[in-house]
């Protein structure tokens, strides 16, 4: 089934005529000059020099736009985007060309037909930390197995929403024939509810890394038989009734630019409704619906409304059995200090039953 989907991956760029380049001993002044007026620039010497460079632009925006506020935040976030996204490295033979460059495993996965071409600093950072993740796998505290998550799929990186849920699988005790993942990401969940004795989990994801990555971690392994993919939106291909139907949905109304990565993270404004309406289809009458949400959007003031609310309100589908929250850990001082807002923040892990 995998032959037919196309992995997304970060564009190669076309080698063309000679850039200015940059190591550590060209003038910086100059170089920020360059990228301000649109400008590319080719990192040469050590990698490093580029880490040296994002950390210069990262000082000088700094300067100019404040980023205390959830949308400051994004507002810098662009910025920082468009100026490292014009820092350039060139990959010959599916190897970076600078010195002291880490080894990085999808180049010769995803470029094995071109021998010489550029991507974006940032870019290439994207590619060697999915590569370390998937290389090294992430432990989660709910699973025996770790992840290997394939590049550009989400992965949990905090784990109360994951907790939320092991501790109500832990105590459900209906039929545990099948269930559907919506948006499988890593497997993370469908592995969960297989742990808890569910003998089927079907699975859809819209991004085709989630599911040519699970499809090859799963391999012929006894989890292979247990869960099946399908590439597709909300419920895809699967049109049976099922005891449970989870889903961990992007949290925040979508904003401009998409990527599949973002797509993970923002939701348009059709994705609740649609999701609930097909969900109404496919839940046996006595199934449940699990949501696990955030109240980050409502924190940040993204947004005053919220969609499983706004369902319940107004539709006569669900009702809600009960909704468990848990505060989420801040990560560091460092995020403390930049990101006050996430103090309050909280996961939610919605139960509802049909009407
Ligand atoms: C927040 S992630 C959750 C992933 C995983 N279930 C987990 O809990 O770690 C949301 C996932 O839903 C997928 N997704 C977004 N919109 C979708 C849609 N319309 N249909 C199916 N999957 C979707 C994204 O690609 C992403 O993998």
């Amino acid at each position: 089934m995998n032959s037919d989907i196309a992995i997304h991956k970060p564009a190669p760029i076309a080698v063309g005529k000679p850039l200015d380049k940059f190591n550590r001993t060209s003038g910086l002044k100059e170089t920020l000059n360059i990228l301000e007026s649109g400008m590319p620039v080719l990192v040469s010497g050590f990698y490093s020099d580029g880490l040296l460079l994002l950390r210069e632009i990262h000082h000088y925006l700094k300067n100019q736009i404040p980023h205390q506020s959830f949308k400051e935040q994004r507002e810098y976030r662009s910025a920082y985007r468009k100026l490292s996204n014009l820092v350039l490295l060139e990959i010959k033979d599916q190897k970076l060309c600078i010195r002291k460059s880490p080894v990085i495993g999808w180049l010769e996965r995803f470029y094995a037909d071109n021998d010489d071409f550029l991507l974006t600093f940032p870019q290439v950072q994207g590619l060697n930390s999915a590569w370390q993740w998937y290389q090294n796998g992430i432990s989660v505290p709910v699973l025996r197995n770790k992840l290997h998550t394939y590049y550009g799929v989400y992965f949990p990186t905090r784990f109360e929403h994951l907790l939320l849920f092991d501790n109500w699988l832990k105590r459900y005790s209906g039929p545990k024939k099948s269930a559907i993942d919506v948006g499988v990401g890593s497997g993370v969940l469908s592995m969960q509810m297989i742990k808890h004795g569910f003998q089927k989990v079907y699975g859809t994801d819209t991004n085709p890394n989630a599911i040519f990555g699970l499809t090859e971690f799963m391999g012929k392994t006894k989890l292979s038989r247990k869960l099946e993919l399908d590439f597709a939106h909300l419920f895809g291909k699967w049109k049976m009734e099922v005891e449970l139907i989870v889903f961990n949905p992007p949290w925040l109304p979508e904003s401009h630019e998409l990527d599949r990565i973002g797509e993970a993270i923002y939701y348009n404004e059709c994705l609740f409704p649609d999701f609930f309406a097909e969900a109404y289809l496919r839940l046996l009458s006595d199934g449940k619906l699990l949501i696990i949400f955030s109240n980050l959007a409502q924190i940040t003031n993204v947004t005053k409304s919220h969609p499983i609310e706004k369902e319940l309100a107004e539709n006569e589908r669900f009702q809600l059995e009960r909704c468990y929250t848990k505060k989420v850990k801040v990560a560091s001082a460092k995020t403390n200090r930049d990101q006050h807002w996430r103090a309050d923040e909280e996961v939610e892990l919605w139960v509802l039953v049909k009407k």
